[in-house]
Parts: structure tokens; sequence; C-alpha cells
């Protein structure tokens, strides 16, 4: 199933997120001002993650996003490229069983060509092991960027469509060829750790999302963390584009 643009329809703003979609930062900073290695920090995030997937799944939240490593990641120190490697290996490996026993679906999204065969394995049988459920869609973004999925769906696009229809595409039919286009686009965005930037996440998805943004490292993140976010959320009015007085009439009428 894909989902059309949240700019079509206007959900009531009181609701609970359909969808949640993370920047888990500050990992490195966390670990040093501890005077630990910077892997320290990355190791306590993965359990950071566990704790957010239940909590996510608790709240009925359908669809839970976390950027994990960015296209642009390649850039760090080749040492901590491959901690981080192992450890997304060591999470696979420990936590995939459990998932698929509290009825969580994982999706890995990215350019996964880069990654060697064993993860890329790996990857392969955690998707299609949790393909048919249904609790919560838990999607990691892993050699993702933002750029590369526009480009992708593009070039996919383009490769489908007869040459003389291809220039005539809709936004719909780019969204469908997007990395996610079996979820809708996220309501909540948060980015832990003090940075007000996107860093090339999820750049066509965000278009209409809320943005939360916490000095909260991601090592420290929690539950009652998570409510502060999904709080804040339900006291914005969503307009996309409309005035207050719309909204207000829709959400009276409905
Ligand atoms: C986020 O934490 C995790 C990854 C990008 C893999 P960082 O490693 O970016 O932590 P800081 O930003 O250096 O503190
Ligand atoms: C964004 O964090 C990527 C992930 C959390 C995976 P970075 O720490 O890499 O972002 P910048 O470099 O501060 O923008
Ligand atoms: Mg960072």
């Amino acid at each position: 199933m894909t989902h059309s643009s949240s700019t079509l329809s206007v959900p009531s703003s009181a609701a609970m997120p359909k969808h949640i979609a993370i920047i888990m930062d500050g990992n490195g900073r966390w670990a040093t001002r501890r005077f630990l290695p910077r892997f320290a920090g990355h190791a306590k995030g993965v359990d950071v993650v566990r704790k957010i997937v239940e909590a996510c799944a608790d709240r009925g939240i359908g669809y839970l996003t976390l950027f994990a490593f960015s296209s642009e990641n390649w850039r760090r120190p080749e040492e901590e490229v491959s901690l981080l490697m192992r450890l997304f290996v060591t999470a696979l490996e420990r936590e995939v069983g459990k998932m698929h026993n509290n009825g969580i679906r994982l999706k890995v999204v990215g350019d996964l060509s880069r990654f060697d065969a064993k993860l890329q394995d790996m990857i392969v049988n955690a998707e299609r092991k949790t393909a048919n459920n249904s609790n919560l869609t838990l999607t990691i973004c892993a050699n993702y960027g933002g750029r590369w999925d526009v480009m992708q769906a593009v070039k996919k696009m383009l490769a489908e469509g007869d040459a003389t229809t291809s220039a005539n595409f809709t936004e719909d039919e780019l969204a469908q060829h997007l990395a996610m286009a079996y979820a809708p686009e996220p309501d909540l965005f948060i980015r832990t750790g003090g940075e007000q930037r996107i860093s090339n996440f999820l750049l066509w998805q965000l278009a209409y999302s809320e943005f939360y943004f916490t000095e909260t490292y991601w090592p420290d993140f929690d539950d009652g963390e998570l409510d502060k976010a999904i709080a804040s959320f339900q006291l914005r009015e969503r307009r996309f584009g409309r005035t207050s007085d719309q909204i207000v009439k829709k959400q009276k009428a409905s």
C-alpha cells in the first residue's frame, strides 16, 4: 500500500502521531562528556533504540523511523565506521528474534550495496522474517540520504516509464518510488543532541512534519522525553497551507 501526500488531508491535531522519525544524535558527545570512547555512546544508543521501539509500540504508533547512518557518515574515521558496522550486525543478531515475537516489522532503507555481503544478507533475512508483522513498522535508515532517495526514485521511475510520458510524472508517482513508499509521511520529526538541522534525512517526506528539537543526547533519551515530544506535537495546529479558521471548522464538522 502507498500513501498519498499528507498535505492532501488534515489529520486531527490532538491525535497521536502515526509516524515518528528521529535523528538519533549526540552519542559521541554523551561519551566524551563521561571520558569514554565515542563507541560507548553508540553502544548505549542501541539500548535506547530498543526502549524507544517498545515505547512507540505501547503507544500504538504505527511507524517509527530512525536515522542510524547517513550517506555522509562514511567520512568519519575508519575505526568508528567499522565499529558502527559491527554494532549494526550484533544488534540484528540479538534483536530480530525479539522484534519478531513482539509483532514488529523491520525495514532497512538506504543504499545497502555499500555494506558487506554478510550484513546485506542479515538485512534481507530480517526483513523477510518480520514482513507480515503488523504492530509497528520500524525503519532503520542506513547509508541513507534524502538526496540519494529522491535521485533513486526519479531514476527508477524513468527507467520504468516510456520516454514520451516520462517527463509528465506527478508528485504522487515520484513519492511512490521513494524508499519508504510503504509508510505515510512522518507527522513528528525529533532530533536529539541539540543540533537544529536535517543533515540530509527525509527531505521529501518532511515537507509538513512537525519538528521537535531537544538538547538531550540520544543515550539519555527515554519514554518521558518521547512523551514530551508527543505532547508538544499535540499542541501544534497543522494547517497545511490553510487558515486557522478553516482548520477549526473542519475539526468541528468531524
Ligand atoms: C549519532 O551520534 C550517531 C551516528 C551518527 C552514527 P553522533 O556520533 O553523531 O554523536 P555526536 O553528534 O558526535 O555527539
Ligand atoms: C546525522 O547525524 C546522522 C545520524 C544521526 C545517523 P550527524 O551527527 O552525522 O549529523 P551532522 O554531521 O552533525 O550534521
Ligand atoms: Mg552527530
